[in-house]
This record gives C-alpha cells, sequence and structure tokens, in this order.
C-alpha cells in the first residue's frame, strides 16, 4: 500500500515537474534565436562547459555556465553566472541574441532581467561557448564584441584574466548564489585586495592593513592591474603576488574562486574521485578573515564545520539564521550613572580594529576609568608589552572581527552592567574551551546544493526503492549485522575506502615490496585495482586495539584534508589485521633526499614551508586538535615536484583542548633526537612538542647534519636531546661576525649556495623552535605567518613600543 501510494506521488511528481527529455543542446546561437528556460543549452566543442539555466531553488534559474560533468554528490560547480541577484522564472523565461546583436535575458513576465548592452547592426553575430569555459558574442568578421570572462562572479578559470574592470564577489551561501560580502580587485594603489563589504561596516583584510604594502611584498607601480591563472596552476598578478598550485606543472581541470568565508582557494578536479580538491589557500586560520560573525560576535575553531561563530556574552543572535548581521546587546548600559557599570574580562580574546586609541603604560584600573568616560566605547583590549613590562589599554567603538585563539595571551574587557543576569554567573572566563570530537569535514567542493527540487526528487525516489529494498529483504529475511551498518555508515561519512585484506593483499603481490618502516608499522608499495600507487602500512600489534577504536581514529585522520599532508585512501580491518592505504610519494622521504644531497636551498626552504603549513593545519589553526608527535625527515615525504606532506600520524592523539594532561600518552612518544624536552620530564604534552621537533627538522635541513650523530656530549644527554642545537648555540659564540658563524654551519653540500637573508630566518625560527622552554618556542601558525612574511613581525613589535 505505502509503495503504491509513493509511486503515485512519484509519477505526479514526474508530471508536475517533466524531466526535459526534449532538451536541447546546441554549440552556436545565431542572431534571433534563442535559449528557452529550463532545458536549453549551449555546449563547449570540448564538451567540458554547458551554458544554460541552472536551477537554484523553487522554480528559479540562473543563466549560467557549469562543468558539464557532474561532481560524485550530481552537482555541477557553477563557474559563471548572468542574473546571480536577480534570478527568473523556470517556464517560458528565455535567453535572446537580438538582432540588433543585444544579449539579453527575459523573464517569463518579459521583464529584462540581464543584458549584454551590445549593438551592432551591420552584420549578424554568433554566441558559442569555447573550450575554456568563456562564453563569446562575435560578429562573423571575427570581432569579439562580449565575452563572460570580462565579467567574472566568485570564479576565474585558468587563462581568465583579473582586470581593472572586473571583480570577484562571492556568493551570500552556500544555497544562496546572489552576490556576498567579499570581494577580490585591483584598489587605485594597484595592488589587489580582499574586502568584506558587509551590512553595516567595510574592511579592507588583505594584505593586512597595518602592513605598508612593500612589507607584503606587493609593488604598487604597476598599473596594468591584471591577474591570471595559467593552465598549469601559476598564479600571477601585476603587483608581484603570486603562487602555484601543490600540484603545479600538470595540466588539471582547475578553479580560482572567492569562496563564501571569504577565504581563496584553488581547486584541481580529482578525476578519480569526482571531487574538487584544494590545491592552494590564501588563509590557514580563516578566523582571521573580516566579517565572519558579523558585530558582537566571536570566531572560534568547530571541530565539525571547521569554524563556529558565537556571541560576545550579554548579546544574542540579530537573525537567528543568519551570523552576517551579528548580535545586540541584551542588556542597555547607562553611560550617566558610571557607578552601575563594570567590566566582564574576557580571555584569549581579540577584536581586530576600531581601536580609536591607544594609551600606553596604564594600570588596568586607570583603563577602565578610561573606558568609562566614554560612552562610545564598548570595551577595551588589555595588552601585555613585552618590550617595557608595561601595559597598554586601545578602547573599542565596535566589537567586530572577534575571535577565540588559545595561544592569544591578553584580555578584553567588555563594558557591562553591574547588576548580574544570568549570562554574567554562566560566563566563567572560559569561552569555547571545550572542544572536544575532532571530525573535520573539510570537503569544501562537494557541497553546492541545487535548492530542494533535486532533493525531493531523490528523496522520492530512493525512498521508493528504499522501500521496495525494504520489502525484498523482508522476503528473504536477510539479517543486515550491525556491524556492517556502522562500516557502510561510516564510508558514507567519509571520503575514503574500506578495502578487504585479500584486496590489499594482491595489491602489493603479497606485501613483496617493503619501502619503509617505522611508525608502528611496516610500509609496502602497491597498485590498487583502479590502477593508483599506493603506500600500504601493515600495522604492528594491532590486535590491542579494538575495531571500533581503530575505525575511529582512522575516520579522523581520513578527514584530515590539507595539500601538506598525506592523503589516506583507505584502510582494512579485518580480523586482527589493521591496514592502512595511503598516496604514494614518488620521492619518498625528506631524511632520504638530505641524505642522497638532492636539494638545494631553494627546495629545501619550500620544503620547510610546506610541513610548516601541513603541521599548523594538523594543529588546527593553532587550537591543538591533533598532535604528530614524531615530526622527523622521514615522516616528511616529496612527491614529484619535491613538495613536502607529512605523512604518519598514526602517533598522533586526538585532544581536549584543555586536558592536554599526560595521562593520555602512556609512553613516550617520538624518536629520539627530535623530541621535546617535555617528554623527558614528563611535563603537560602541548602542540609545542611537534614544534619543538619541526625545530630540529629545520636545523637538520640546514646544517645537513642528524641530531643523533652530531655532537652531543653523551652523559647529561641521554635523550640525544638539544645536541646539534648546542652546537650550533656553541658555533654562534665563537665568532662575532654573523655572516662567518653562518657559513660555518650551513651543509656544505649547499655548496655556499643560499640566500642568506632567508638563511637567517629559517636559523632564527628553528632556534626559536628549539627552545628548552615550551612557551618560548612560536606555534606553527605563527612560524608559517613568519616564513611568508618575514617584516610583519618586527613591525608589529615596534608598534607595540
Ligand atoms: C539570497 O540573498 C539575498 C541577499 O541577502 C536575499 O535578498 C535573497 O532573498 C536570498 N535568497 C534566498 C533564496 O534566500
Ligand atoms: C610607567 O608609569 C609609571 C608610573 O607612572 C612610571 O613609574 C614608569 O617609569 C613607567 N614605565 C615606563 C616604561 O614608561
Amino acid at each position: 500500500m505505502i509503495i503504491r501510494l509513493r509511486i503515485l506521488v512519484l509519477a505526479s511528481f514526474l508530471i508536475t515537474f517533466p524531466i526535459p527529455f526534449y532538451a536541447s543542446t546546441i554549440f552556436t546561437l545565431s542572431s534571433e534565436d534563442s535559449l528557452s528556460a529550463p532545458q536549453d543549452s549551449i555546449t563547449s566543442p570540448n564538451g567540458k562547459f554547458t551554458a544554460g539555466f541552472h536551477s537554484i531553488g523553487d522554480n528559479a534559474y540562473l543563466f549560467a555556465i557549469w562543468f558539464t560533468k557532474p561532481l560524485v554528490d550530481r552537482t555541477n560547480t557553477v563557474v559563471w553566472m548572468a542574473n546571480r541577484d536577480q534570478p527568473m522564472n523556470g517556464q517560458r523565461s528565455h535567453l535572446s541574441l537580438l538582432k540588433s546583436g543585444n544579449l539579453v535575458l527575459i523573464d517569463a513576465n518579459q521583464i529584462n532581467v540581464w543584458e549584454s548592452g551590445t549593438e551592432w547592426s551591420t552584420s549578424s553575430v554568433e554566441l558559442s561557448l569555447l573550450d575554456t569555459g568563456n562564453l563569446v558574442l562575435v560578429t562573423y568578421d571575427g570581432q569579439r564584441l562580449w565575452q563572460s570572462f570580462d565579467s567574472p562572479t566568485d570564479t576565474l578559470l585558468p587563462d581568465q584574466p583579473l582586470t581593472k574592470t572586473s571583480k570577484l564577489v562571492s556568493r551570500r551561501s552556500l544555497s544562496n548564489f546572489s552576490s556576498g560580502f567579499y570581494q577580490l580587485h585591483f584598489n587605485e594603489d594597484n595592488v589587489l585586495h580582499l574586502v568584506y563589504d558587509g551590512i553595516e561596516m567595510t574592511s579592507v583584510f588583505w594584505p593586512s592593513p597595518w602592513l605598508i604594502v612593500w612589507d607584503a611584498g606587493r609593488s604598487t607601480y604597476n598599473d596594468s592591474k591584471t591577474a591570471v591563472l595559467d593552465r598549469f596552476g601559476n598564479f600571477m598578478s601585476s603587483d608581484e603576488f603570486g603562487f602555484q598550485s601543490s600540484d603545479y606543472g600538470v595540466e588539471l581541470q582547475r578553479r580560482f574562486s572567492l569562496d563564501i568565508d571569504g577565504n581563496l582557494r584553488l581547486y584541481s578536479l580529482d578525476k578519480l574521485s569526482n571531487t574538487w580538491k584544494v590545491s592552494w589557500q590564501l588563509f590557514i586560520s580563516s578566523c582571521r578573515i573580516h566579517g565572519v560573525c558579523g558585530l558582537n560576535s566571536l570566531c572560534s575553531y568547530d571541530s565539525v564545520s571547521g569554524r563556529k561563530c558565537s556571541c560576545v556574552p550579554g548579546y544574542r543572535m540579530k537573525d537567528p539564521k543568519d551570523w552576517s548581521y551579528g548580535c545586540e546587546p541584551e542588556f542597555k548600559v547607562s553611560c550617566n550613572d558610571t557607578s552601575s557599570l563594570d567590566f566582564l574580562p574576557l580571555r584569549h580574546v581579540e577584536f581586530y580594529g576600531y581601536d580609536i586609541a591607544y594609551y600606553r603604560n596604564k594600570t588596568l584600573q586607570e583603563c577602565k576609568d578610561l573606558c568609562l568616560k566614554r560612552c562610545d566605547y564598548k570595551g577595551f583590549e588589555y595588552k601585555f608589552v613585552e618590550g617595557n613590562g608595561t601595559y597598554s589599554c586601545y578602547p573599542k567603538t565596535l566589537l567586530f572581527n572577534g575571535y577565540v585563539q588559545s595561544s592569544w595571551p591578553d584580555f578584553v574587557y567588555l563594558k557591562v552592567p553591574k547588576t548580574r543576569h544570568a549570562w554574567q554567573e554562566q560566563y566563567q572566563g572560559n569561552l569555547h574551551c571545550n572542544g572536544k570530537k575532532v571530525i573535520l569535514d573539510r570537503a569544501y567542493g562537494s557541497k553546492e546544493h541545487n535548492g530542494w527540487i533535486k532533493s525531493f526528487i531523490w528523496s522520492v525516489v530512493l525512498g521508493g526503492v528504499f522501500e521496495i529494498l525494504c520489502v525484498l529483504t523482508y522476503f528473504y529475511k536477510t539479517r543486515k549485522s550491525s556491524n556492517e551498518t556502522t562500516q557502510g555508515y561510516l564510508q558514507l561519512s567519509t571520503r575514503f575506502k574500506k578495502f578487504t585484506y585479500a584486496e590489499l593483499k594482491k595489491a602489493t603481490s603479497n606485501f613483496s615490496e617493503e619501502i619503509g618502516r617505522g611508525g608502528g608499522g611496516i610500509v609496502y608499495k602497491g597498485k590498487l585495482s583502479d590502477g593508483r600507487v599506493a603506500a600500504i602500512k601493515f600495522l604492528y600489534g594491532a590486535n590491542s586495539q579494538g575495531e571500533a577504536e581503530f575505525l575511529a581514529e582512522v575516520s579522523t585522520i581520513g578527514n584530515l584534508n590539507h595539500m601538506n599532508l598525506i592523503e589516506i585512501w583507505g584502510y582494512c580491518a579485518e580480523g586482527n589485521q589493521r591496514l592502512l592505504v595511503y598516496e604514494y610519494m614518488e620521492y619518498g622521504s625528506l631524511s632520504d633526499n638530505l641524505n642522497a644531497n638532492n636539494l638545494d636551498w631553494e627546495k629545501r626552504y619550500e620544503i620547510a614551508l610546506g610541513t610548516a603549513k601541513g603541521l599548523a593545519y594538523l594543529h588546527e589553526e593553532c587550537l591543538e586538535w591533533v598532535l604528530h608527535c614524531d615530526v622527523k625527515p622521514q615522516n616528511i615525504l616529496l612527491d614529484s615536484n619535491y613538495r613536502p606532506k607529512v605523512a604518519d600520524f598514526g602517533l598522533s592523539k586526538i585532544l581536549n583542548r584543555e586536558g592536554l594532561d599526560n595521562s593520555n600518552f602512556s609512553r613516550i612518544r617520538g624518536t629520539r633526537g627530535y623530541m621535546a624536552p617535555e617528554w623527558v620530564f614528563k611535563m603537560p604534552i602541548t602542540s609545542k612538542v611537534d614544534v619543538y621537533s619541526y625545530g630540529i627538522v629545520l636545523l637538520e635541513m640546514i646544517t645537513g647534519k642528524s641530531p643523533e650523530v652530531c655532537g652531543g656530549s653523551g652523559d647529561d644527554d641521554a635523550m640525544g636531546l638539544g645536541s646539534l642545537v648546542t652546537w650550533i648555540r656553541e658555533k654562534m659564540c665563537e665568532t662575532n661576525e654573523r655572516k662567518s658563524w653562518i657559513q660555518d654551519i650551513v651543509d656544505p653540500a649547499l655548496d655556499g649556495k643560499f640566500d642568506l637573508e632567508k638563511m637567517e630566518i629559517l636559523l632564527k625560527l628553528a632556534l626559536q623552535c628549539s627552545e628548552e622552554d615550551s612557551d618560548a618556542r612560536p606555534t606553527m601558525c605563527e612560524v608559517v605567518d613568519k616564513m611568508v612574511h618575514p617584516k610583519i613581525f618586527e613591525l608589529k613589535a615596534d608598534m607595540l613600543m
């Protein structure tokens, strides 16, 4: 009965929303012709791109260009839209090429929603979609009257330039394609800027506004104002900004997009999994992007969505469905009656910008008094100035761009009424510090939704199929074990695969080619049935770990997705056997390459930077979600372009941010020579243990000396701790002239060929990272920042003096 009903619903649904069997696909549109919504489209000769009517919801369509081949989740990635802010009706709307040469988009009610504004009276014109994804209007004598490449929306395709007249504008949300708040464009100073242009305010946030453009590595002199991504993954802008994708050199399908979170990302299409992979992104810390949570709110990291917004205590969301509107106070403060006011301290919080003034060398009470004097001060930041041991305060007129970061030592004091409210009692100064679970779903590219119609069709179809299956299953009385169900769920919720032991045995020709050992297992090279070459790790002592525990850990690792982390493709858990399947890295480990002297100075610097980015990501934007605990050159693998990927987070332990106690670590982890002193002295284990190991790896890359072999007085150095560091510090003291001591310690294999300035940066960082005192070490995010913008930190220090 139920089935019949379902089928009826399905049938009636299909009648009311006919699937367009009569859709016509053409290659060109001639004068006085038109395309009718929703079914007509134009395809590029190579079939890669389609221009047509893209459904964005309940009978709402955009005229758009998209990649013809749908992704694994059946969505199509849109790369251009004509009328993003004015969707139109699905029936009787059309795109017409008028005799006058104007291309117009006309809604069902005859309203002109968009036009190309072109005019051409002498000969007829033709619209076609080129293989590059460019929709062009060309006259018969070859003149290009109009092209979609001139008016990008949120995406640039390879060879599509961003110019002085064009800009990228993010979407409003995943499901709302209209213009959002973030823009990328060239300013009057000829520099490419990222701007948050929100509901109540506008601010430039990249390059960092407090940096002088030159210090950000940009040039203001070139007024050609063009930026373009080439076919091989190199992006270059006329202001000297540029980058290469992690898969640079190969011709892949790529797109450069300004995403809804205000971050710039380069995506490459992974043909095997049919998903978009991030091959470069601008910000590691997405909370540093302005405006993310609106006014009076705080951005912090969240295990599920990557980032989370919350209101400042005492405030509530203005629009419960949309963070862009921010939060509003739940209380009223009376300015005249200062005796009714109090301050609420917020720890680890910063609000960027809107400091109306700043006062040096003030006590907390002096700052409070200053803040009470002015009604428009909402609170102040109270900051310790390391240089002279005093405090400064920065009153805020707006609480904007707030973020929570555990490594941020200072306080913000909020002006609140003295009368105690429930929220004040609840708030214990320990905001957001109880994140626990770590499932980082970073399937960036695959989350486009085509509105509810698609999902409704699918739910009806799947519903019907499911019911039929249920009935059949019932009749055959087959029983699904609960075990199978959990595995099925895991496969759905993550993007990696469960392999059988037999499959992996076959792939590795019965585990014949060993390529590595350590980190809890032996690694074999293998070839999977789909042709991919893989590194397959057979874990030791796996039977001590329950299957559920193993799956939990694997799914965590499998969801970590970063271009500088090794990718995990799947796992096998059968009986006592536990195996992990990773991507295979052609050039082997950093350690092998250092020994073989394959790495020149440029490669070493890039490897140092890439490794830092991978670790910064692992520490989840400096919030210490996942520790690696065994960073060493053997665990840094190089791809065919010598780009590094951090491997073997087999030892990493998922940590509760607060609960960084040693009881989680029953035994010492890591490798002699690279281990931080905390392990030996049984001190609390934080992400700084990885920073230490990273510092030692840097020193090894600089000097070419392994920490175990090098120096070391033996006795007081039982763990091999710091011997390399000691040797370098001694060298440093021996000679006063900096150039000569650097030359003394640098790997002779480099043959003196290195950039002294960059070498100094790297050395300084390496020594900071390998400080014995874990607090003196920078976070991995800071390391990345310092390597990318070495001048920032000197400047920042100056500003605080
Ligand atoms: C999309 O966002 C715009 C701008 O905020 C808004 O006007 C419009 O109603 C939204 N559309 C949908 C379908 O939510
Ligand atoms: C800070 O102020 C105090 C009291 O006004 C003064 O004694 C001290 O020298 C000042 N410190 C600095 C570094 O200016």
